[in-house]
């Protein structure tokens, strides 16, 4: 079974993240993955503070951590805020690595109006930097785009459908690929995936 992580990077409990994330959500059980949520604008991480010892125990901390670490593949949603991602969400990011490394994630932009570009870009450029891979598409909705807080645009309930569906076909695959890459050791031929030997066990 593939699992799939749909993670909310709304700052409040009224966003219209919410109607992505539900839609995301529909979707990739459509195709056939198990998903969990990670709704960012309930958890409440801390701001994170590198090498805090109280960090590293803090409940919230462990099961982003351990959500993330399941995860063969993500959905990322994120509101645009200044023509970029959220604060919760970069927190979230902050908090991870090794978690994210080889794995595969498809992006979606909640908008106030504007086509979602910057956020959805720094959003892709995050995960590339923890050494994980992107969906070359992505979506974003507009306020126009929500009916009673549903997505009901035809043209973005689409593009949610085929990032959910591509998620769930592709994360399984990479996911094999890199771990068979790692088992190859350090070695060049291994490529990225060779700088990510003994992760878990040095962690
Ligand atoms: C601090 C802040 C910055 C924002 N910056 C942008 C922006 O750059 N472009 C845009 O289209 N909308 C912007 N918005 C509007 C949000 O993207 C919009 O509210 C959207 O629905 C996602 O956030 P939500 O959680 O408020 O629903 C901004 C909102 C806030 C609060």
């Amino acid at each position: 079974m593939t699992n799939i992580l749909v993670v909310s990077g709304a700052s409040r409990p009224e966003s219209n993240v919410h109607a992505a994330v539900a839609a995301a959500t529909r979707f990739v059980q459509g195709a056939g993955a198990t998903v969990r949520q990670c709704d960012l604008a309930s958890v409440r991480l801390p701001i994170m503070e590198w090498g805090s010892d109280d960090q590293s125990t803090h409940p919230s901390v462990l099961g982003v951590r351990a959500d993330a670490r399941w995860a063969d593949g993500f959905v990322l949603v994120t509101p645009e805020y200044h023509g970029n991602m959220s604060g919760t969400l970069k927190n979230w990011f902050d908090y991870l690595y090794l978690e994210l490394a080889g794995k595969f994630a498809g992006v979606i932009s909640v908008t106030g109006g504007g086509g979602g570009d910057m956020s959805i870009i720094a959003v892709k450029n995050c995960f590339a930097w923890c050494h994980g891979f992107t969906l070359p598409f992505h979506a974003a909705v507009r306020p126009g785009d929500i009916t009673d807080g549903e997505i009901t645009a035809p043209k973005v309930v689409d593009r949610i459908a085929r990032i959910a569906h591509d998620v769930a076909r592709y994360a399984p695959v990479l996911r094999a690929a890199f771990d068979a890459a790692r088992a190859m050791g350090r070695g060049p031929e291994a490529g990225v995936a060779g700088m990510h030997v003994g992760d878990w066990e040095n962690a």
